[in-house]
């Protein structure tokens, strides 16, 4: 029985595996239940009472190496990726390519200042933390006016008078007063960046989302300048067959206010799901920038007019990747983030 045990335990330790299925081979040699170990614990209960001490423990201890011998065994596949050149792993995923792609929105941002950039307008920047002032009083919302209604938002502090607290910004327009205070005209910028609005998220409508904001401050600006702008940013977004049409509409920041529509590039204007049948699809307002305002940032109304227009990012994301649903910007599912490689 001794020498049985020996030869065994030297052939175990002699064992050595190439593939997933020498370790396989080697369960079944000593492991399995008809296996080498389980024959001689067979032939142990005949061995005589007075030997079963001796024999007993040179019998656990083999088991014991040979259970070890096999851990070693299966480390050793799992450290080569558990297969062999010759049988490769076919349930390992898929190597990655590692290639993502800039997200719909970051496509969006960018088509935008490019258009805006040939125009002559910059880039700009300002706080989404922001004060009552800018955000609201300087772009003739008065305290109390019920024009606040329409954008509701999240307050972060209260400060010693309604002008200064603070809030997370509604749109993009407080950017406008921070230029017009350090800047003289002419000032042709783009103001890109994120809002927030105390709103029920759906698929339509989002506490958080992003603006473009548009301005143009000198000498003589019209009005007829302001649709020739957006006019020619309609058609090289969207295509050169579009038109604007400009509703008209109320914000207390400009007079007079527009809701710019463009023709629906789905439908060609036939009407469809996208513009509801009517034709057309809103993209964002405009107007002359009211003198209260050019006011309150230190520039003369009697000297100087301009133009500004905001426009919602996500919308005209929407509407060029015909995407159904604003929550897909924010979930980070690449199986929707995915899609935008190479676009
Ligand atoms: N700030 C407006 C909003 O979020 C959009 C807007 C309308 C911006 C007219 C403008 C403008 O600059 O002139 O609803």
């Amino acid at each position: 029985m001794l020498e049985k045990i020996e030869s065994i335990l030297k052939e175990a330790s002699e064992w050595s595996a190439k593939s997933a299925q020498d370790v396989e081979n080697f369960r079944l040699a000593f492991l399995s239940k008809k296996g080498k170990l389980n024959q001689l614990f067979d032939e142990f209960k005949q061995v005589p009472n007075e030997k079963k001490r001796e024999f007993g423990q040179e019998l656990n201890k083999l088991k014991t190496k040979i259970e070890e011998k096999f851990s070693t065994l299966q480390e050793q596949g799992n450290e080569s990726g558990g297969h062999s050149a010759d049988r490769p792993d076919i349930f390992l995923p898929e190597v990655p390519d590692g290639l993502g792609a800039l997200h719909p929105l970051t496509l969006t941002r960018r088509r935008i200042s490019e258009i805006f950039a040939r125009m002559g307008f910059n880039s700009e920047d300002g706080p989404e933390m922001e004060t009552d002032w800018y955000n609201f009083t300087a772009l003739n919302f008065p305290e109390n006016h019920p024009a606040r209604e329409m954008q509701d938002t999240f307050f972060i502090a209260k400060g010693k008078e309604q002008k200064d607290d603070t809030l997370l910004r509604t749109h993009t327009s407080n950017v406008q007063i921070r230029l017009m205070e350090h800047q003289k005209p002419p000032l042709r910028s783009i103001m890109i960046g994120r809002v927030y609005r105390n709103e029920a998220i759906s698929a339509r409508a989002h506490c958080q989302f992003h603006q473009a904001e548009g301005l143009y401050v000198d000498k003589n600006v019209s009005f007829r300048d302001l649709k020739d702008t957006l006019l020619h940013f309609a058609k090289e977004m969207f295509g050169k067959d579009t038109k604007i049409r400009l509703r008209p509409s109320y914000f207390p920041f400009t007079e007079p206010s527009a809701e710019i529509d463009i023709s629906c590039f789905i439908c060609k204007g036939e009407g469809c799901n996208i513009c509801k049948k009517t034709g057309w699809v809103e993209i964002g307002g405009a107007g002359m920038v009211d003198p209260f305002v050019l006011q309150s940032s230190g520039i003369d109304p009697e000297e100087y007019t301009g133009y500004a227009f905001g426009m919602g990012i996500e919308r005209i994301a929407m509407l060029k990747y015909d995407i159904n649903d604003i929550r897909l910007f924010f979930d980070n599912d690449v199986r929707f983030l995915s899609q935008f490689k190479g676009a």
